[in-house]
């Protein structure tokens, strides 16, 4: 992909589906009893993964005109897969379906491409064996391939060493098939989608500060889902239209769940049912750095790239801490965001758990290495509206992973 320097930014978007919501939509709909209908469903690879893995478990996923149907078999009611499941590049879809496969009556095998199998798994075979579930790397290295074999398992109460809500639905899921109730307690609260979405669902999920409940057996049913718009997806336009000079854009639909609002912090939990939603309006800013650490982080997680493309371009000196987690994501989000904008000129250095970014230096066109992370390829294309020399992007095509109209939605505003 090649980014051209833009003029100005305006006009409106809206924001594709969110993906952690819409990979649970199909988890939780094909547990549920009768149709699920989800509206605004994110058709990025990661989450068609997700289909397809159902699919092959025996349950009739139909995909009409914007629409995504899923009939539901019940909590018991999934077939034993005939062949490996494939998760692809998807963290999400392996560590919560490893969740819902320990506690089946049938063994399954699950894989994926190159970046998941040396992604960490163990922080969700730590748990599940406490449960009495049978998880073995097929590799012995903790990493996929999984192999499961299905068991009635004990609940338990997890104290999780990390603030990730795949390792927490992981377990939540793994609960529902389960002896009492489960419980898991994070260090910081991360993103709920599974709480608020089961709850809805029908389960009997509740939630105290860091720590979430879930009664075994539930009886779910088939919902209607409308799916926000996705708050990792907006802020590459959120960062686009705050540094592009004269611009001012109207990003529409955007999911503000206040634990996925840490780039905003515009939206206080009020009690509601459901997941709030906005319209955003942005405008040309002279932004200046910051100290992003702590109970943020997991707030922001995936935004991490972007913010510091941000930091390069503001004045002074961003610090980025707390957030080892940016080394196990697709890639080493921290080196290779780090040599990325070495290379284009930024004075920008990663430590173990972050990086620290002496902004406001011109920055200029180079050539970038996606690292097959869509994330890292959105934050350079935001980085190229503002270069003098041609920006390009090797594997930029990764962005269908989480946005396949990334592209053409970013020149649609560009000018
Ligand atoms: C996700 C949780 C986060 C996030 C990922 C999606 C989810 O991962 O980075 O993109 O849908 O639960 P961790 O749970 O590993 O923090």
């Amino acid at each position: 992909m090649e980014i051209k320097k833009a003029k100005k930014l305006s006009g409106s978007l809206a924001i594709p589906g969110d993906k952690s919501i819409s990979h649970r939509a199909i988890m939780f709909g094909s547990l549920a009893e009768g149709t699920t209908r989800i509206t605004n469903f994110l058709e990025g690879a990661d989450c068609l993964s997700t289909i397809s893995c159902f699919q092959k478990m025996g349950i009739d996923i139909e995909n009409t005109s914007g629409e995504i149907l899923v009939h539901g078999k019940g909590l018991h009611g999934l077939c034993a897969p005939t062949e490996t499941l494939d998760v692809g590049n998807s963290g999400t879809t392996t560590r919560l379906i490893s969740g819902i496969l320990a506690g089946q009556d049938f063994v399954s095998e699950l894989t994926g491409d190159a970046s998941i199998q040396k992604r960490p798994m163990k922080r969700i075979m730590t748990p599940l064996s406490q449960m009495g579930a049978d998880i073995i790397s097929i590799n012995g290295n903790g990493c996929a391939p999984l192999k499961i074999s299905g068991k009635k398992l004990h609940a338990i109460h997890y104290n999780s060493p990390v603030a990730s809500a795949q390792v927490k639905s992981c377990v939540l899921l793994a609960g529902m098939y389960s002896d009492g109730i489960t419980r898991v307690t994070e260090p910081v609260l991360s993103r709920n989608h599974t709480e608020i979405m089961l709850h809805y669902f029908g389960a009997d999920v509740t939630s105290e500060g860091t720590t979430a409940s879930i009664k075994p057996d539930p009886s779910l049913y088939g919902r209607e889902i409308l799916v926000p718009g996705d708050i990792s997806s907006a802020a590459y336009f959120i960062a686009a239209g705050l540094l592009v000079p004269n611009s001012e854009i109207l990003l529409k639909n955007v999911g503000i769940n206040p634990t996925r609002d840490g780039i905003l912090r515009v939206c206080k939990a009020m009690g509601a049912e459901g997941e709030p939603t906005a319209d955003l309006l942005i405008r040309s800013s002279s932004l200046h750095g910051t100290t992003v650490e702590g109970a943020i982080i997991p707030t922001l997680i995936d935004e991490l790239p972007m913010i510091a493309v941000m930091a390069a371009f503001a004045e002074g000196t961003t610090v980025i801490r707390d957030a080892q987690e940016l080394r196990v994501k697709e890639s080493d989000r921290i080196q290779v965001m780090t040599e990325n904008l070495q290379k284009m000129g930024a004075d920008i250095q990663a430590t173990e758990d972050g990086m620290i970014i002496h902004g406001g230096k011109p920055l200029h066109g180079a050539e970038i290495d996606s690292h097959l992370d869509h994330r890292v390829a959105m934050s350079f294309a935001v980085a190229g509206l503002l270069c003098e020399r041609t920006l390009s992007i090797k594997n930029g095509e990764c962005v269908n992973i989480s946005y396949p109209e990334f592209y053409s939605d970013l020149y649609s505003l560009a000018e």
